[in-house]
């Protein structure tokens, strides 16, 4: 039997009843599959896809063309969850004309259900140009990694009084522009608990402690698949690094000694 799709709509009543949402990155077919099956409740095509799968050093370069390839792949596997387009780094910051033509692309294209972009106060237009075509949007506020050059790093941010109440006050704003639900990154624990409070919409926190309503990792991070760096607040759920070396080594071992392919892997 079809299962029941997870809906914007459903995040907002997970958070009334009390439920916590599970949201992952994800960026081809079979991860996207196996996500599903595991009843994550939201695949997010990051555009964290410039680090964890082109090897870029940020954000920045990622293209609507390759979003738009990979979320086509993740909705495909997608059965149940939601699927959540990532606009990329000046695909949507010009105009709310831009913003909405690109978010209609990871719609028509991408087969993705809703779209996600960075910032605040000044994307209500864009943001309203987006909702007002059919589309669902998810905000994300504190460390949005495509402002990383205007603030100097991948820094936590909200740390004082002054910043975690314009923090709300941004929060705020965007959920009274209609956006379903607010990603907050890199934020004081104190800070993603009192955002989660003060908000009807769900927030899902990806550095911002247990009072989020909802959580996400990176796949490539929470599987242990990125050796690069790994932030303060990633759990690794699994070691594949190492598995899929060894594999790729053994494989590799047979292959020059004449062991592989056997005779069970031969035709006649
Ligand atoms: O691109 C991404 O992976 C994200 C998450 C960190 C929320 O935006």
């Amino acid at each position: 039997m079809a299962q029941k799709k997870v809906t914007a709509v459903s995040l907002l009543e997970m958070k009334q009843r009390g439920e916590k949402i599970t949201m992952l990155t994800a960026y081809d077919y079979c991860t996207a599959l196996l996500m599903d099956q595991a009843e994550i409740d939201v695949l997010l095509v990051g555009d964290s896809l410039g680090m964890v799968v082109m090897g870029e050093e940020n954000t920045l370069a990622v293209t609507m063309d390759q979003m738009v390839h990979h979320t086509l792949a993740v909705a495909r596997g997608a059965k149940r969850a939601l699927v959540v387009g990532d606009m990329p780094f000046m695909s949507y910051q010009l105009s709310a004309e831009q913003a909405a033509e690109n978010a209609g692309r990871f719609v028509k294209e991408g087969k993705a259900e809703t779209v996600k972009l960075e910032g605040g106060a000044d994307f209500v237009p864009h943001i309203k140009a987006i909702v007002r075509c059919g589309i669902p949007v998810m905000g994300h506020l504190g460390l949005t990694p495509q402002s990383i050059h205007k603030f100097g790093g991948m820094k936590v941010q909200a740390k004082t009084d002054e910043a975690a109440e314009q923090l709300l006050k941004e929060a705020k704003t965007l959920e009274d522009a209609g956006v379903f639900s607010i990603v907050l990154e890199a934020v004081p624990a104190a800070v993603g608990e009192k955002v989660s409070k003060e908000l009807t919409v769900p927030t899902i926190g990806i550095g911002a402690g247990p009072g989020c309503d909802g959580q996400v990792l990176v796949f490539n991070d929470m599987v242990g698949l990125f050796e690069r760096f790994v932030p303060k607040f990633v759990k690794r759920y699994a070691e594949l690094a190492p598995v899929m070396r060894e594999a790729f080594t053994r494989y590799r071992d047979e292959v020059k000694a004449g062991e592989f392919p056997g005779p069970e892997h031969v035709y006649k």
